[in-house]
């Protein structure tokens, strides 16, 4: 019935078993646009809600419908009449609709949820399958709690809901209990001693209570099942269900086991972080694959390795998964590679620099500071003195004669390679008379293009940053300044540029 035996099928249920977290509702507009994210990343099936459990979940199965035309849109009922009524109803504009009907197969929900007999909850089974099968051809049993389920039990429910006419069959491990094995071999169970099985495609459904979910999921796909149910970020009833990015990056980093989806992981960042905001449910920093810390490398002896060659510890490109880059992180704890890492990104030329000075000064920092940021780095930069600057022009001297109604008038001294220039200029105000100052130095083939002042936290007392961009025979270069007196942070930031380009 698979035209490719190794292509595994994606069903999502962020807007269904992820929807029915405490708190994730969402408005109909909101699930039609992660819907038609979830089609942009080219998942198989969208599982749109459960019609009859509010008007809310049946409009927007309604809506679904109309607004996606790829993927099938499924819709979730209980093993009775009334329920699949109501999902034929929503389903009436989908394009490919799917009726996921079931029933609780393990002895504990026979007995303790249906109060019921394995022979009656066969039958209703059988029932609710061929009943749905009236109206919509494609149907996905699930038989509930299949994880506890008794084997021989479970495998002639699910022959005879094929035989009923189901064209997918659900195994849920609806508590999360099963340990990879089982679930395997629970899987396998049923490709071995089911009939008709290949009629249908087997689904796996995992929840996350002992943390295998991700784990199951895979034993089952590794022992024939070919449809995997799962959610964006992993939510979902309690501990959450599979999450779709873990199990399809699986898939496509080991690429022995020869399986393949529809997926198109560059999406996940991006969709993570909307169904998040959405939801109101905060990805963990650790997640893999789209945490934000699952590209981010913080210790110095990963850091070193890191840049020496990329895969000493990444096995995932983070493109991969729509992330730009990894992340080398500045702490006290990372040494002089990762800091020459960072002062070669910002535009500073290691040769024209004092790294041993400026590691001792990053130390020193880093250990009063958790994290160092770009702007901390710019300004550990911008002291403009020799302990910094090697090979390039130091701040020596500035005085500035400014008021009204005097003309502003700016004195510099500056130091190249030893030697000491001095010159003095009039401007329109302090900085420009400044910069006019360093012109009369450092030549005039380089023009100010850009000049943006900030106060880091506000106050008259403030550190101002200066950020400058200075062409220099048609290229630009971006010079950085912090200092209380916004005069010598431009002369800072406007010899900081200079540097560059000389
Ligand atoms: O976990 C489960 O068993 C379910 C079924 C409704 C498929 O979500
Ligand atoms: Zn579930």
């Amino acid at each position: 019935m698979l035209h490719d035996p190794n292509r595994v099928y994606v069903f999502d249920t962020t807007l269904r078993d992820g929807e029915q977290v405490p708190g994730c509702q969402l408005a109909t507009a909101e699930k039609i646009e992660i819907a038609k994210a979830l089609e942009a990343l080219g998942v198989d099936v969208i599982e749109a809600g459960f019609p009859i459990s509010s008007p809310g979940d049946f409009q927007s199965v309604v809506e679904l419908s109309k607004a996606v035309s790829e993927p099938i849109i499924c819709a979730l009922t209980r093993a009775n009449k009334g329920d699949i009524d109501s999902a034929v109803a929503a389903l009436q504009y989908a394009k490919r609709p799917r009726i996921h009907t079931g029933i609780g197969s393990s002895d504990m929900h026979i007995k303790y949820k249906f109060n019921s007999t394995r022979e009656d909850i066969l039958e209703r089974a059988v029932e609710a399958v061929k009943y749905a099968k009236r109206f919509v051809e494609d149907i996905e049993f699930y038989a509930e709690d299949a994880g506890r389920a008794d084997n021989e039990f479970l495998a002639k429910m699910i022959q005879a809901v094929i035989a009923a006419g189901a064209t997918v069959v659900n195994i849920p491990d609806t508590n999360g209990y099963c340990l990879p094995e089982q679930y395997g071999a629970k899987i396998l169970y049923l490709k071995e001693n089911v009939s008709n099985i290949d009629q249908a495609i087997i689904s796996v459904h995992c929840h996350n209570d002992l943390g295998l979910a991700t784990a199951n999921t895979l034993a089952g796909v590794i022992n024939g099942a070919r449809q995997v149910e799962c959610t964006i970020n992993g939510i979902g009833e309690r501990a959450g269900n599979t999450a779709l990015e873990e199990v399809t990056m699986i898939l496509k980093t080991h690429q022995a086991l020869n399986l393949h989806t529809n997926i198109n992981s560059k999406h996940f960042h991006e969709i993570s972080g909307m169904v998040s905001r959405m939801m109101r449910m905060p990805v963990q920093p650790n997640k893999a694959i789209i945490g934000q810390n699952a590209f981010a490398h913080s210790s110095g002896i990963h850091q070193d390795g890191f840049l020496k060659h990329r895969e000493n510890y990444e096995i995932m490109n983070p493109e991969d998964v729509g992330i730009d880059q990894s992340d080398i992180i500045l702490t006290a704890r990372s040494g002089r590679h990762a800091l020459k890492h960072h002062l070669l990104r910002l535009g500073y030329e290691i040769e024209r620099i004092n790294l041993d000075q400026i590691y001792e000064a990053f130390l020193s920092l880093a250990d009063q500071k958790q994290e160092i940021t770009d702007d901390d780095l710019l300004s550990l930069m911008s002291d403009g003195s020799e302990e910094v600057v090697k090979n390039g022009y130091t701040l020596k001297l500035l005085q500035v004669v400014c008021g009204d109604p005097l003309n502003p008038t700016a004195t510099i001294k500056l130091d190249y390679k030893g030697q000491e220039h001095e010159a003095m200029a009039y401007g329109n105000g302090p900085v420009n008379a400044t910069i006019k100052a360093i012109e009369r130095i450092v030549g005039k083939a380089s023009e100010l293009k850009e000049f943006n002042i900030q106060a880091m936290h506000g106050g008259s007392d403030d550190v101002s940053k200066v950020n400058m961009r200075v062409s220099y025979l048609g290229k630009s270069y971006m010079g950085y300044g912090f200092n209380t007196d916004i005069v010598k942070a431009s002369a800072i930031a406007y010899l900081d540029a200079v540097n560059k380009f000389l």
